[in-house]
Formats: C-alpha cells, structure tokens, sequence
C-alpha cells in the first residue's frame, strides 16, 4: 500500500564509526531496527579503523572521534578529501570548544553533534545531509491543508472531497493520505466509516520509533484507495503533543505518499506553525456570512504574520448560494472583501454532503458530476495538472525513504 507507483525503491545506507560503546548502541538502536535502513557499524577509531569504513557508496557517513586528538582530525580531513562531500560526513565529538569548532569548519564536514547525543538529533543531522548531498533530487509529497475560519464551516468535507479528487481516475492512480490533526473532535473516520488506528501515546515517548512499518500499522485504509491518519476522538482531553511528534508523522507520511491532505483543528497549538510551514497550499474554509468571512481575513493576517507573505493562504467560502433577489452577500462582496485570497466557492448542496457523509463514501458515488465535487475539482485540480506536468519533464528520480522533506 505504501509503495508509491514512481518511486525507487532505493536503501538508505548509513556507515557509521566509533570506539564509544554507548554511542554505538545508541547508533544501532537509531537506524539499526528499521528495514528501510542498512546499517553498517565499524568499531575503533578513525585512525586505526578509518580504512575499513565502507563509505563509498553510504548515504550519510557518521564518524565518533576524539577532536582534541589532532591525529585523529588529520584522519577525519583526509577521510574527507577523499570523499570530497559525496556522501556527506557527519562527526560526533566528545568535548567541543573554539579551536575544535575552527578546525571542523576548516574540514569538509556536513555537520557535527556534541556528546551526549539524542537519536533524534542524530536522524536530523544525518537526514539534512543526506538531503543537501542529494541536492534537488527528492521529490516531495504536495501537501494540501484545511483550515477552519470557524467551526463547522466543512472543512473536514472539503479535505476529504479533496483527498478523493486527487487520488484519480483509472490508469492516473496516485498515492493519497488524508491526516486529521483534529486530535480532539476530528471525524474524518465517522465521515468515512473506518476505524482510527493512530496510537500516539506509543509514539510521543519516542518519536524516533515511528518508521516505516509502523506507519503502515497506524494508517486505516479506505475501499477508495485513500489512506486515512486519524486518532481515536478524545473530548474531553485537551492536550498537546511535542512538535516534533507531529513533524515526524508528516515527514514520514509526506515521504511515501504523493499527496498529503490535511484536515487542521481550530485551535492554534504548537506545532500548527510547523505544519503550515511544511504545506505547499493552505486553505481556509469559511462560510457566506459577514462574521465568516472577517474570521477568515484575521486568520489570514495571523498566517501572513506568523509565515510571510509567501505562504498565500487562500480562502474558500463553503455552502455557497447565488443570491440574486434576496438581501445578504453576493459573489462581488465576498471578492471585494477578500481580494486575492478568494480561492473559490463551494455550493451549498445538503442533501449531496449528507447522504456521503451518512454512508461513508464520496460525493462523486452519490451523484456523479455533483456541483460540490465539480466546484472542489476546478479548485484543486489546476495546482494537481502543474505538478503532472513537471513530472512528466524531470528525468527519473530517486528518493530515499527516511530523508525526505
Ligand atoms: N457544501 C456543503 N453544502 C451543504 N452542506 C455542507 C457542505 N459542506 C459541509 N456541509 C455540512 O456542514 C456540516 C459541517 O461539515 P464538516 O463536519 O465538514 O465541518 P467542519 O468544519 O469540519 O466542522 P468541525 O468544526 O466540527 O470540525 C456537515 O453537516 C456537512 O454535511
Ligand atoms: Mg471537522
């Protein structure tokens, strides 16, 4: 299920060395446990051990070593000449000052840990090598996120309509996983009769843990095709999770999938900036009414404010009605209101949404070419041929796994 159809299946390989028991188990029990990742581990150090280092064909090197120990850093810099950045070097030092500091720049080094080391802070330095050794390679999941102006204005709907819109046709299948962030009262399973097999608590002591295979144990899979991220409800809980529990899932989920939809909660927790950072789209969900579109434009500003002008949140306004006759907002209002963040509008269309939501399948199965499902088309579908396009341009690419994002 997670295999995507265009990706190569390539190992990540990581060659580390080190004369530093604890560090060795702690390397191990960072890469050593995870099928995606073939590790090789030689012991001693780099002086007398450096030759056995198969680092040629690595994808990140790690090396341990003494720094204050100058053989030892004439070992590291010729190590590295002869790699000349490709694969990337990693070094893990145990004591760390100034003229350390000088010499590891003046070496052609990736990055560097101090000592005691955190698995976490081991994945990223490796991943971010390996990331900038890959150069414009990887190609990334596009990830689509829902933002609520205010509550019950479809943003759950209109993220799963979207998710299903991009998972295509026949012989156009692509990979899609809908995440609802909506820890508290999400229903993106009730809305899609699954059951939530996100675990958390499992993965928030030890984020590193959460790999490939036990991705595929936390997604539920819907008869579409759609792999689902969603918690079981807690209502009555109001708690937050670590950043970077929710940034690992996403870069996990972000590497094996082609899209990535998200459905975000109202509040602002700690790591919204994290995912709105991450997102290549961000759209607000409001409604046609006055208060709906002002909480939409101060959410706006707050995004604009928080991540600059880049970001380009744009709003769409659901349960949309032409008014012709009848007093309340029309089309012009809403554009004039809004200007160049109106991304479009979703009819209103009850009996369609519901029927789909009572019986856990997608609109296009309760009507073919309904109007909500053709208005989410035109707005998703243009950014989704773009991305066909550069596809169908780029040479074959390669993407490791783990490193992605
Ligand atoms: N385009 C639409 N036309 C008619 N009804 C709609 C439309 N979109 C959503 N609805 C209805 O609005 C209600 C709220 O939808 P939904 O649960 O998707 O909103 P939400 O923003 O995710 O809500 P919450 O704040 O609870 O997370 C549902 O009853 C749904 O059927
Ligand atoms: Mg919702």
């Amino acid at each position: 299920m997670l295999d995507r159809p265009n990706s190569v299946a390539n190992k990540t390989r990581v060659a580390a060395l080190t004369a530093d028991a604890e560090f060795e188990q702690l390397v191990r029990a960072t890469f050593g446990n995870n099928a995606q990742i073939e590790l090789t581990v030689v012991k001693g150090t780099i002086i007398d051990e450096g030759s056995k280092l198969e680092a040629r064909d690595a994808t990140v090197v790690v090396v341990d070593l003494d720094a204050q120990h100058q053989d030892e850093l004439v070992a590291l810099q010729r190590l590295a000449n002869r790699l000349g950045g490709v694969p990337p070097l990693v070094v893990v030092t145990q004591a760390f000052d100034q003229t350390v500091a000088r010499k590891l720049l003046q070496i052609r080094i990736a990055d560097f840990l101090v000592k005691p080391v955190a698995a976490i802070d081991l994945v990223r330095a490796c991943a971010r090598a390996a990331k900038g050794s890959a150069g414009g390679e990887t190609i990334e999941a596009q990830i689509y996120t829902f933002l609520p102006a205010a509550g019950g204005v479809g943003v759950t709907t209109l993220a799963i309509q979207t998710a299903l819109s991009l998972l295509g046709g026949k012989g156009n299948a692509a990979s899609v996983c809908l995440i609802d962030l909506d820890f508290q009262h999400g229903t993106c399973i009730d809305y899609l009769d699954l059951e939530p097999r996100l675990d958390l608590s499992e993965i928030e002591p030890r984020p590193e843990r959460l790999d490939r295979h036990l991705l595929e144990v936390m997604l539920s899979h819907h008869a579409s095709g759609l792999a689902v991220i969603a918690a079981p409800n807690r209502p009555a809980e109001m708690r937050s999770f670590d950043p970077l529990v929710v940034t690992r899932l996403l870069d996990l989920v972000s590497a094996n999938f082609d899209y990535v939809v998200i459905d975000m909660p109202r509040t602002w927790f700690s790591w919204t900036d994290n995912v709105l950072q991450g997102s290549n789209k961000l759209f607000i969900v409001s409604e046609m009414t006055v208060p709906g579109l002002r909480l939409a434009k101060q959410l706006l500003s707050a995004i604009r404010e928080r991540l600059g002008e880049g970001a380009n949140p744009q709003v769409i306004v659901n349960r949309f009605e032409q008014r012709m006759f009848t007093p309340g907002l029309r089309r012009a209002d809403i554009e004039k209101a809004l200007g160049s963040a109106f991304g479009g509008a979703i009819p209103n269309n009850y009996r369609i949404v519901r029927e789909a939501i009572d019986r856990g399948i997608p609109l296009e199965e309760v009507k073919p070419g309904n109007n909500v499902a053709i208005a989410m088309k035109k707005l998703i579908l243009p950014q989704t041929a773009l991305k066909a396009a550069k596809k169908e341009k780029a040479p074959a690419q390669s993407r490791s796994f783990f490193w992605a994002r």
